[in-house]
């Protein structure tokens, strides 16, 4: 899904999820990533949430988030409701659900979610190329808006971008590597002449950021890695993938003993931000307390 030629011979080493990507309704997707523990949506919630009190800090308002790569409304169902990954994989494998059609999941998910008292004032717009699961985060009210578009082969269309300027806070799970330079050298004209959002990224450490860390300081971004922690994407889907991987990382001088030999494949946290607010606290300040 990527036309990046770097990129598109990283994720060769990596199973092949697209078939789960599009869909009209999460079972597959979280029946299949259930049997990988996949787990970075839950291991970034608390990174997130902080972020969007140091946002809210600002404005005292609805804190307004782009979630890059959204699918499902993953990280939307996460930061609007209490709500754990254990819950959704529980909640998508129901019984219940077992055999009802897409729309009856929709129908179920608009009531299940409408009940849910909201734990944090956020909109979330998501945007993902895959335009079943954009509609169906919608129809669930998990987005408040859904952009189905790929910014890695067309651009923004002029009226999206006015949509985009009151984005207080980008971020992405699992998503970079599918994503390249290209969709933020798209973006960034679009989120940075209203509030100058901050851009967080969890992001495997098979994938280089530095191509897009250098798209971002051209508009004046200052990018940071929370440093010696790594995050739990997933198990390796096969003996054969985790050789793959671990042989990638070595060829790149990326330490991998007791990391990825361990059997998961980790991410690190990417954080970018406007030169000023990088200046006034580093990123470990922002997540002392
Ligand atoms: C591993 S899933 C992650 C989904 C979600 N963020 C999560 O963590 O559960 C990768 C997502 O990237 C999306 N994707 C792939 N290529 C993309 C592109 N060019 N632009 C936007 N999204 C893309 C896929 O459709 C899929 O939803």
């Amino acid at each position: 899904m990527t036309d990046n030629p770097a990129f598109e011979e990283i994720n060769e080493a990596k199973a092949n999820m697209d078939h789960i990507y599009d869909q009209s309704d999460p079972r597959a997707y979280f029946r299949e990533l259930k049997k990988l523990g996949y787990a970075i949506p839950g291991a970034a919630k608390p990174i997130f949430q902080k972020l969007i009190s140091h946002r809210r800090r600002r404005q005292n308002d609805t804190v307004h988030v782009l979630d890059l790569g959204c699918s499902y409304g993953v990280n939307a169902a996460l930061l609007k409701y209490d709500l754990s990954i254990g819950d959704l994989y529980e909640h998508w494998g129901q019984e219940k659900l077992a055999d009802a059609t897409p729309e009856e999941v929709v129908e179920y998910d608009r009531h299940f979610f409408t009940d849910l008292d909201e734990s944090e004032n956020i909109e979330v717009i998501g945007l993902d190329v895959s335009e079943n699961a954009v509609a169906f985060a919608e129809e669930a009210g998990l987005l408040d808006d859904g952009l189905a578009f790929n910014l890695e082969i067309e651009p923004l269309p002029a009226p999206v971008e006015e949509e985009l300027a009151p984005i207080d806070l980008v971020m992405s799970t699992g998503c970079i590597g599918y994503v390249t330079e290209k969709s933020f050298d798209r973006l960034l004209p679009a989120i940075t002449h209203g509030r100058q959002p901050w851009i967080a990224n969890f992001v495997l450490r098979m994938f280089p950021f530095d191509a897009i860390e250098e798209t971002l300081s051209d508009w004046d971004y200052v990018t940071e890695k929370l440093d010696g922690q790594t995050f739990v994407q997933r198990e390796f889907a096969s003996a054969e993938e985790q050789q793959q991987v671990v042989d990638q990382l070595e060829e790149k001088g990326i330490d991998v003993i007791g990391k990825e030999t361990d059997g998961h494949l980790l991410a690190e946290f990417y954080l970018s931000r406007p030169i000023k607010d990088a200046a006034e606290v580093p990123i470990e300040g922002l997540f002392a307390t």
